[in-house]
């Protein structure tokens, strides 16, 4: 059996010890992989590259991928679905797995109709993808969300200061809550919770009557002060999927809060240092069993599936299921928002 691999849409640590997963895993089965460099533009263009155990080597701790990453989306050429169909077939490919987030995988669910044959691996810091408990890349943005609010923490205090971290997470917030959680932030800005700009003066005026003279506050990009349509882009132009660039919620509330505030307000955006850097233990076990657990599939002929973390166990859901919807924090979680208020 050959296998083809591609990694498309926002990088994130732990892909590449998911290519060395399915490159090792597989030549115990026999199985031969070849990769597709920048996500679909490989496919598009047979852009190949080889994909040995000594092109694997070395690379489970390294962020980023080795394959390179786009946002191509071939259904946005007129003949692209012909150019991938024949890039299959000129390299004998039995099965294509596309690692990455919805986009991504997208792509691949829509190829089936065409007979492509895909498996999808969920990859992505947000954490937004639906039925899997956790994405590929998550626990390592949160590792760098972390560190980051502690080294504010040390600045706030020392100069008496109101200071912001924004974060990604496009239209959900997990990024933002799990990150302020674990990183000790005194106000958490979600978009599953619209927020308003008088009441975290009100909470951070709180603490300064408690003698507390400075405020950490997490708020994630996709957070607005009412409605998604409402969010702050950096960007207004689209990309191959209509995603606009999100970016600068954190300034805008920090321009409503200086108007007020007698202590100054600062704002530091986090951008891509959360999504670079070494993968996390947790992204690196997941990571090879998602590897794994997709030439699995393959070998049993379940295609159209993505790999899902339930628990403890590696599932394969249906890729149309866990695609297209928003996968928010539930509501079980919300009450970690506000749980020191
Ligand atoms: O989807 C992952 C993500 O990192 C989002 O959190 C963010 O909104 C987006 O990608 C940024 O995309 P780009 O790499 O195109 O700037």
């Amino acid at each position: 059996m050959r296998v083809g691999v591609l990694t498309g849409g926002g990088d994130s640590p732990g892909i590449n010890a998911a290519l060395r997963s399915i490159v090792r895993f597989g030549a115990k089965r026999d199985i031969d992989v070849v990769g597709f460099l920048e996500g679909w533009r490989g496919p598009l263009e047979n852009l190949v590259q080889p994909m040995t155990m000594a092109d694997v080597s070395g690379i489970l701790h390294i962020g980023g991928t080795i394959l390179g990453s786009s946002r191509t989306n071939p259904f946005n050429e007129s003949d692209g679905v012909e150019k991938v169909i024949e890039t299959m077939t000129i390299n004998a490919i039995d099965c294509l797995i596309a690692i990455g987030g919805d986009d991504t995988m997208g792509v691949a669910h829509r190829l089936a109709e065409y007979g492509v044959k895909a498996i999808g691996i969920p990859q992505t810091i947000d954490n937004d993808i639906a039925l899997t408990d956790y994405s590929l890349g998550f626990f390592s943005a949160l590792e760098a969300i972390t560190s980051a609010l502690d080294r504010l923490h040390t600045t706030a205090a020392s100069h008496h200061r109101v200071l912001i971290l924004e974060v990604m997470g496009r239209d959900t917030g997990w990024l933002s809550l799990m990150g302020g959680v674990a990183g000790g932030a005194d106000v958490i800005l979600i978009p599953e919770e619209f927020f308003d700009v008088d009441s975290i003066f009100r909470q951070i005026k709180r603490r300064e009557s408690m003698k507390k003279r400075f405020s950490i506050v997490i708020v994630a990009e996709g957070s607005t002060p009412g409605g998604l349509n409402g969010q702050v882009v950096h960007e207004a132009e689209v990309d191959a999927f209509g995603h606009m660039r999100l970016g600068g919620v954190g300034q805008y509330i920090a321009n409503q809060l200086s108007e007020r505030m007698r202590i100054p307000v600062r704002v530091t955006n986090l951008a891509y240092l959360q999504r670079g850097g070494s993968p996390a233990p947790f992204d690196r076990i997941l990571a090879t069993r998602f590897g794994a657990a997709a030439i699995e599939f393959a070998l049993k002929g379940a295609f159209d599936v993505m790999t899902a973390l339930h628990g403890l166990k590696i599932e394969a859901v249906p890729l149309g299921d866990a695609l297209g919807a928003l996968r928010p924090v539930p509501e079980g979680l919300l009450y970690l928002v506000d749980l020191f208020e």
